[in-house]
């Protein structure tokens, strides 16, 4: 493979914005300098002019469900088809999700490997722990040993089995997480508030009846309620999908008394609201937690702009149209919604019309920032010497909409249908090969990594 020499973009890293020369050998960059005289290279070298591009780290997607098998059926991206649209959003990592079959942390780790040998972009796995069992601190060990620096956890979906509901149990999880040096990440909604407004609901299960059977009072409860655990440890926690003005508040309070909360949101939570579940097509908005207000979107907003928000991931989790449509109760409406393809072009157009937020911050945000907290800098999330060349390449001036025909997604669909969005992704480069360029697929099936995490 001959060398590669970016030419004369903007190099965007979290600390500075520069026009300099990136030049790939085989997987790895090797120079990044001002003007690089192309007559000093070898004659084979491959030039791309970049000029007026910006050359962002490869895109981090640090919350993503690819073929998740749930409910009953299996979510609409394949790792094939998560790996195509991920290319063309700019994503060359994903960190998804092992299970917990509740026998074996190990052999579910091994088994969710196995699924994902098809994937042709790179990626880490959050390990599920669904249950405490006697011997549990030795297999965190094993999955540690073998790569995993994070787990997750919830504080809902007792009914579905993902629930560890007793305290003791899981501040002792998190102790020995701690002591391992394992991540904890949790999805915040309690589930007994959950489950006592369904229990007195009188009213109908619509769409839109979903924003008021799993409200913003559950997240915040939830994240006090872990929160309180891992400061009694003096360990971070990592909150999952913040949704809500409230459950940011719980995150204040907690930071306030001196507990390290990292707080991760998606696009949805961001810009978009409940008005959404009304209609006819209010199922394809489902997930969970739910859409709130715009006051919770400003809230958000706000906090990203602040610096208290770490990372921005989608959660994506995509059904097809038909899939959502099968029902119009909010009880049996399979959750979740697509997202790691518009993930950059809409955080950037927010950085463009609030003027809060630079290119530097956007990239911290959805690159570097989850490369550091998932063990997986500076390899990835930088543009450093002697470091994998994941580049993402980004016209940072172009105007489009987004909508059903320019996303990738087997779900047929993009929750951002007619947002007008700037800056496109125009070419991806992992580990130095092109994936995609000019909206041409390159990618390989299987020529996708398993990321261990150095935590
Ligand atoms: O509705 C959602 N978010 N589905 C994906 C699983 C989860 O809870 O993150
Ligand atoms: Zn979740
Ligand atoms: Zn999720």
């Amino acid at each position: 493979m001959s060398d590669i020499l970016i030419k004369n973009g903007l190099v965007v890293d979290t600390e500075w914005m520069r026009h300099y020369d990136i030049l790939i050998s085989g997987s790895k960059i090797v120079r990044v300098a001002p003007a690089i005289d192309v007559a000093t290279l070898p004659p084979d070298t491959m030039v791309v002019h970049a000029d007026g591009l910006c050359v962002l780290p490869g895109i981090i997607d640090a919350h993503t469900h690819y073929h998740l098998v749930s409910r009953g059926t299996v979510t609409a991206d394949s790792f094939e088809e998560g790996s195509r649209l991920a290319a063309f959003g700019g994503v060359t990592t994903v960190v998804d999700f092992a299970d917990d079959n509740k026998i074996s942390l190990l052999d579910s780790l091994h088994a969710r490997r196995r699924e994902m040998i098809p994937m042709a972009i790179d990626y880490a796995l959050h390990q599920g722990v669904y249950k405490y069992r006697a011997d549990i601190r030795r297999e965190l060990e094993s999955i540690k040993r073998a790569g995993i620096g994070t787990l997750k956890l919830f504080t809902t979906y007792k009914d579905v089995g993902y629930l560890v509901d007793n305290r003791d149990e899981l501040k002792s999880i998190f102790s020995d997480a701690k002591d391992l040096g394992l991540m904890v990440t949790v999805h915040c909604e309690d589930d007994e508030i959950v489950t006592s407004i369904s229990a007195n609901w009188k009213g109908t299960y619509k769409p839109i009846d979903h924003a008021a059977l799993r409200p913003a009072e559950a997240e915040a409860a939830a994240i006090e309620y872990v929160g309180r655990i891992a400061g009694e440890l003096d360990m971070p926690i990592y909150v999952v999908h913040l949704s809500s003005k409230k459950g940011l508040e719980s995150v204040r309070r907690l930071r306030m008394d001196g507990v390290k909360v990292i707080v991760e949101t998606t696009p949805h939570y961001l810009f978009l609201t409940k008005e959404k579940l009304e209609g006819v097509d209010g199922p394809l908005y489902v997930m969970t937690p739910p859409l709130r207000t715009a006051e919770d979107n400003e809230a958000l907003q706000e906090a990203l702009v602040n610096g208290e928000i770490q990372v921005v991931a989608t959660d994506h989790c995509s059904f097809t149209r038909e899939q959502k449509l099968e029902s119009n109760d909010c009880r049996t409406i399979y959750p979740g919604i697509p997202g790691t393809e518009e993930l950059l072009p809409l955080l950037h157009t927010f950085a463009l019309t609030s003027g809060k937020l630079s290119l530097s911050q956007v990239v911290n945000l959805v690159s570097t920032g989850p490369a550091k907290l998932f063990g997986l800098y500076p390899e990835k999330g930088s543009l450093e010497v002697g470091t994998d060349a994941d580049i993402t390449l980004f016209d940072p001036d172009y105007n489009w909409t987004l909508s059903k025909d320019t996303i990738h997604s087997a779900s047929g669909y993009t929750a951002y249908d007619g947002f007008n969005v700037t800056g496109k992704v125009v070419m991806t480069y992992l580990r130095g090969r092109l994936i995609m360029g000019d909206g041409i697929y390159l990618g390989l099936k299987g020529d996708g990594k398993f990321l261990r995490a150095r935590r």
